[in-house]
């Protein structure tokens, strides 16, 4: 059965990375896939988490199945990390969270349990939007469509298209929303654009599904949330999908949630009801550890008090390297307008180079980028910015 399987292309981040290992040059840099490197290029365990599972270690009895729905403890503090504390959502019980691994495996679970028990069939995704996105809807059996959202020759956001597009959507359909810091653009929506969504939705009875990934690395870990809560004000029913692998730094212990946010709780319990049925037919019950270092921290005020400082020196560093790859771009004798880079919000920057510059880069310099122009900002260090400028210096 087997030799009538095709190869599959290799995953757009994930395959370079692959590429990226096994290449034999010293100098190379790998800015494709979203993980945050330090000064000295690394990628070591936040204090708070060692902290934490110092004590784990110490006070952990048994390696008993968890519940389907994961940690409580856990998936009270994704609550009040996500709606803040007394929002009327949580107050009035009309949210539910189970943990789920990571970001990827929320969104699954969230679109699975859409297209088995409700009428939505189809998910508007911004154009662009991250490489993976789609490949888990339609693994689902998600409709994709797309809604503009980037203007190529401004380098900015096109508001105006968006609202067009998600204009046209019909009543049920879902919307996934990037809650902070879109992934691949780094450019996000104003608080008066996210309130524009939020009309737009309730008008058109759009079910909005947020991917949450990077809170914290925008402006802060509440105001990052800002537009999430702003549509939870408003409309009756959403979704959130979100990920602990950036703002704890739990990349392989793939520790995320998903949130359904109903009208109220008869129909919360109803469709949670569903999410774990969901769950139990994937992967039965989420791993422990993840779940137990993120609760731990977020219920310590000493630990947690550590981690906003570790979140915000991530954050700080990444927004001083845009600055430095502006600067660095103009030293190298780049003419080209490269300004909106220091503009852009979270993890990665959007340059605007095209599939040959960026096959340029990988081949004639060993500087490893995503196909659609997309640079992981969170991956350059003051070591390696002369590397970088100079290989994008020679290729524009
Ligand atoms: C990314 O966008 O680089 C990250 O979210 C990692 C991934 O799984 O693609």
């Amino acid at each position: 059965i087997f030799t009538q399987v095709e190869l599959a292309p290799a995953d757009p981040i994930l395959g370079l990375t692959d590429e990226f290992k096994a290449d034999t040059r010293t100098n190379k840099v790998n800015l494709g896939v979203g993980i945050y490197k330090n000064e000295a290029g690394l990628t070591p365990i936040l204090e708070s988490v060692k902290l934490a599972e110092q004590r784990l270690l110490k006070t952990e009895e048994s390696k008993n199945y968890l519940g389907i729905e994961g940690v409580q403890a856990y998936n009270s503090a994704v609550q009040a990390l996500l709606f803040g504390d007394d929002h009327q959502v949580v107050k009035n019980k009309r949210a539910l969270t189970a943990q789920a691994p990571g970001g990827t495996g929320s969104l699954r679970v969230a679109a699975e349990f859409l297209v088995r028990n409700t009428e939505a069939k189809t998910i508007w995704v911004s154009n662009p939007t991250w490489a993976n996105h789609k490949n888990i809807f339609q693994s689902a059996s998600l409709t994709i469509k797309e809604y503009r959202y980037y203007k190529a020759e401004t380098h900015d956001k096109d508001f105006d298209a968006m609202v067009e597009d998600l204009s046209s959507a019909k009543a049920g359909d879902l919307v996934l929303l990037h809650g902070c810091c879109h992934n691949p653009t780094g450019i996000d929506l104003t608080e008066s654009q996210w309130h524009t969504v939020a009309d737009i939705c309730l008008k058109q009875e759009l079910v909005p599904l947020f991917d949450f990934a990077y809170q914290g690395f925008g402006d802060g870990v509440d105001e990052d949330a800002n537009g999430l809560r702003i549509l939870a004000n408003a409309v009756p029913e959403l979704l959130i999908a979100n990920s602990f692998s950036k703002n704890f730094g739990l990349y392989n212990e793939r520790i995320g949630a998903v949130t359904i946010v109903a009208e109220n709780e008869a129909d919360v319990k109803k469709a949670f009801s569903q999410v774990k049925s969901t769950i139990r037919g994937n992967y039965s019950n989420p791993p422990a550890h993840g779940a137990l270092i993120v609760s731990t921290i977020l219920a310590d005020t000493e630990l947690k008090i550590l981690w906003e400082a570790e979140l915000k020196e991530m954050r700080e560093r990444i927004a001083k390297m845009r600055t430095l790859f502006v600067e660095t771009l103009k030293q190298e004798g780049v003419t080209q307008d490269f300004s909106f880079i220091s503009r852009q919000n979270g993890m990665f920057s959007f340059s605007g180079l095209s599939k040959e510059q960026v096959a340029k880069l990988k081949d004639e310099h060993g500087v490893y980028i995503v196909g659609s122009g997309r640079i992981s900002v969170a991956g350059m260090t003051k070591n390696n910015m002369p590397v970088i400028c100079k290989a994008i210096a020679s290729v524009l």
